[in-house]
């Protein structure tokens, strides 16, 4: 019987072999059932049989294989996860930073406390510069934050390509996060100001978060930016409804049900927020996901998710305004930069002391602490005028 079979088998193998070659199975079908009619009852079932058992032997010799295949993967998957490094006990890989590490370094920084822990000296202000480059107007910023280490923290991100590094005793030494590419107006911008907030949030005696560029310049000395800044109960967020088409008319309505056109906002990508609010930036994921992939030029996720984001989480957390001040007055898409020409006193001032705004429920004529776009040459006549400025 067994002999039969094995017989069977082998000339079964073979015909199956022949046939699958020629991709003629259903001719292979036909003729069996034909030939199977010709044959006495017995062998009939034994032919039946031999089929039965032939192609569970087959089918579970296919399963086998995957069972054994998908094993092997999974080892292999395994041996990779082992190799690499754990984001949670080495640092995050400078430079090049994985979207792994990210992931990480947000995660650890919404996971920070809310609430700033003072030290004894008091909370700090996080200045994290965003920067293209190195910072032109360095030595302006040296001279502002001389004598008051222990108030402040510095977070500066880079392009990843730039690896100068100031001298040991400049303010600037070794503040560099660890950065990635950054295309403007998109959310890779986004990405590297998240980067900052998250650095900085692991610092628990920051109670502020101000984000500059490398073309800001401070307007007053640092022991009044710091008295507005600490002593404000509201983050100082641009956020506005502009019903013009660079506003409203850069929403969406597939951002729907999460963002409607009445949360829709616009405001000034320099901001400066409490630690409450840049906690809640660093933690959302919910509304990030939906701006981007519906906020991509001609919408600018810079200009657009932070004041909606806000509005939507803590509207009563911010004043809606920035103090970082900008020229818009020439239009087009790029704010007026300014040159060594344009440094006078008169003009500084109007900045520093020209509009209203309201402080902490009083009107006041200092609104603004920040101001931008500083070119290179306008740094030697700042320094000159730093003693009327700042006092100093
Ligand atoms: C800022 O705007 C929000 C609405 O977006 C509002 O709830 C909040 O009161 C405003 N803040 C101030 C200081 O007016
Ligand atoms: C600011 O308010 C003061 C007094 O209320 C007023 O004299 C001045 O013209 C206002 N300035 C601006 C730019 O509105
Ligand atoms: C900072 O500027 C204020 C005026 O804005 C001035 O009263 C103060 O003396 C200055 N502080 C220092 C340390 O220069």
């Amino acid at each position: 019987m067994s002999r039969i079979l094995k017989n069977y088998f082998v000339a079964k193998t073979n015909q199956y072999n022949k046939i699958m070659k020629k991709q003629k199975v259903t001719a292979f079908v036909k003729e069996l059932n034909v030939r199977m009619m010709k044959e006495p009852i017995a062998l009939r079932y034994i032919h039946i049989l031999g089929t039965v058992v032939f192609f569970s032997s087959v089918s579970s010799l296919v399963i086998l294989l995957a069972l054994y295949l998908n094993q092997r993967l999974q080892t292999s998957l395994f041996l990779v996860d082992d190799l690499s490094p754990n984001p949670l006990t080495s640092p995050p890989p400078h430079s090049s930073g994985s979207d792994m590490a990210d992931e990480e370094l947000m995660t650890r920084a919404s996971m920070a406390p809310r609430g700033a822990v003072m030290n004894e000296a008091g909370p700090k202000v996080a200045f994290m510069f965003l920067t293209r480059w190195d910072l032109p107007l360095s030595p302006l910023w040296e001279s502002f934050f001389q004598g008051h280490e222990g108030f402040y923290s510095i977070y500066i991100h880079t392009s990843p390509e730039f690896t100068g590094e100031p001298p040991e005793s400049s303010v600037f030494y070794k503040k560099k996060i660890p950065s990635k590419t950054v295309e403007w107006g998109r959310s890779s911008m986004m990405d590297a100001e998240r980067r900052l907030l998250s650095h900085a949030l692991q610092e628990p005696s920051n109670a502020r978060f101000v984000l500059l560029s490398e073309t800001c310049i401070p307007l007053f000395n640092f022991t009044t930016v710091y008295a507005y800044l600490t002593r404000s109960t509201r983050s100082f967020l641009g956020s506005f409804d502009d019903p013009r088409p660079m506003g409203r008319g850069r929403y969406s309505p597939k951002m729907l049900p999460h963002v409607s056109l009445s949360d829709w906002r616009k405001g000034n990508q320099w901001f400066e927020i409490s630690r409450r609010v840049a906690a809640g930036i660093v933690s959302d994921h919910r509304y990030y996901a939906v701006f981007k992939d519906h906020c991509r030029p001609p919408c600018y996720i810079d200009e657009h998710y932070l004041p909606t984001l806000v509005n939507k989480i803590c509207p009563e957390m911010n004043s809606n305004r920035t103090v970082t001040w900008v020229d818009w007055s020439r239009g087009g898409s790029h704010p007026g930069r300014f040159v060594r020409k344009d440094i006078r006193v008169e003009f500084l001032d109007r900045i520093r002391f020209g509009s209203n705004c309201s402080y902490e429920g009083e009107v006041t004529n200092v609104c603004f602490l920040f101001a931008r776009k500083f070119h290179v040459s306008t740094l030697e006549p700042l320094m000159k005028l730093a003693p009327y400025l700042y006092g100093i």
